[in-house]
């Protein structure tokens, strides 16, 4: 009975795994086609550039690894909006034996090294227990018209928290709006590696426990600098613990001075 059960579950993993190279007779259409299909939806359209971008050593065929940045590219298209972007990775390239066929081929069998680690992660996406890292809860977002949307409201309303100066309520309004989407959900509790491009992601979620939620007991405020057109900047740091942190608190005090 468990067997059966595990072994329905393994070959529908393996569906998605495999129908690549085993040719299940369900079409998905063409992958141009699928192709067409996502690239009309914003999300999907995103997920798909994205793919192009990080995957492109791999589909290329200048490298034969499935890079962390190409897996979760991966994970992010299969992910996006009803499944345009699954119907991709499951699309056929097509009859006959043209240049164009025969470069979707070629592609499409060097993706499938990426095929274990890509399924697991996926597989995972529900459990909200799974920590991912950002980079991947961004393009999860990303690959969600709506989501993104959201998305863009708070990285437009929220120029001043990315500065660490205020989180207005026009911010907050945005970033509640954000959380509530179901593909942001990973968001809130992935995982800053450092590695994010085009924000900083510890210092982000840094000012949005201090101020938007108020959360400073992890971190403390050692001085705050009023600019020229009134906003406060606030600096902090983790609770300081020994000389060093003393030294720091006052180095940042003069730096402050010096630059009011
Ligand atoms: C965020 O900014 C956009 C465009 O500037 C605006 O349309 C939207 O209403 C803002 N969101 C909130 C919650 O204020
Ligand atoms: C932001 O929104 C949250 C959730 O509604 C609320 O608890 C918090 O007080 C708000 N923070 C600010 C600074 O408005
Ligand atoms: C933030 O929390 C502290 C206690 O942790 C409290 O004294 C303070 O009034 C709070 N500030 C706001 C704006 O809610």
């Amino acid at each position: 009975m468990i067997t059966k059960y595990i072994s329905k579950n393994i070959s529908f993993v393996f569906f998605l795994e495999f129908c690549i190279l085993f040719r299940i007779t369900e079409s998905y259409g063409t992958c141009s086609e699928i192709r067409g299909r996502c690239e009309s939806r914003i999300g999907c359209s995103m997920a798909l550039h994205t793919f192009g971008i990080a995957c492109d050593d791999l589909t290329s065929g200048i490298s034969e690894e499935c890079t962390k940045q190409c897996q979760r590219a991966l994970v992010s298209l299969i992910s996006s909006e009803n499944g345009a972007g699954m119907d991709f990775i499951n699309c056929e390239c097509g009859e006959g034996n043209s240049m164009e066929i025969r470069h979707c081929e070629e592609k499409k069998q060097r993706v499938q090294v990426c095929a274990t680690d890509v399924i697991n992660a996926w597989k995972s996406m529900d459990d909200p227990s799974v920590v991912i890292s950002c980079t991947l809860a961004l393009w999860l977002c990303e690959a969600d018209s709506s989501c993104l949307t959201a998305l863009n409201y708070f990285t437009e309303n929220c120029s001043n928290l990315m500065k660490g100066r205020q989180c207005s309520s026009r911010c907050n309004n945005s970033m509640n709006i954000l959380y509530q989407q179901k593909q942001a959900q990973k968001l809130h509790t992935c995982n800053c590696e450092g590695t994010e491009i085009g924000f900083d992601c510890s210092k982000m979620r840094k000012y949005t426990d201090v101020l938007c939620h108020n959360k400073t007991a992890t971190y403390r405020q050692v001085g705050n600098h009023v600019d020229g057109n009134g906003a406060t900047s606030f600096y902090f740091l983790t609770v300081p613990r020994g000389i060093n942190d003393l030294l720091i608190v006052i180095l940042l005090i003069v730096l402050n001075c010096l630059m009011s």
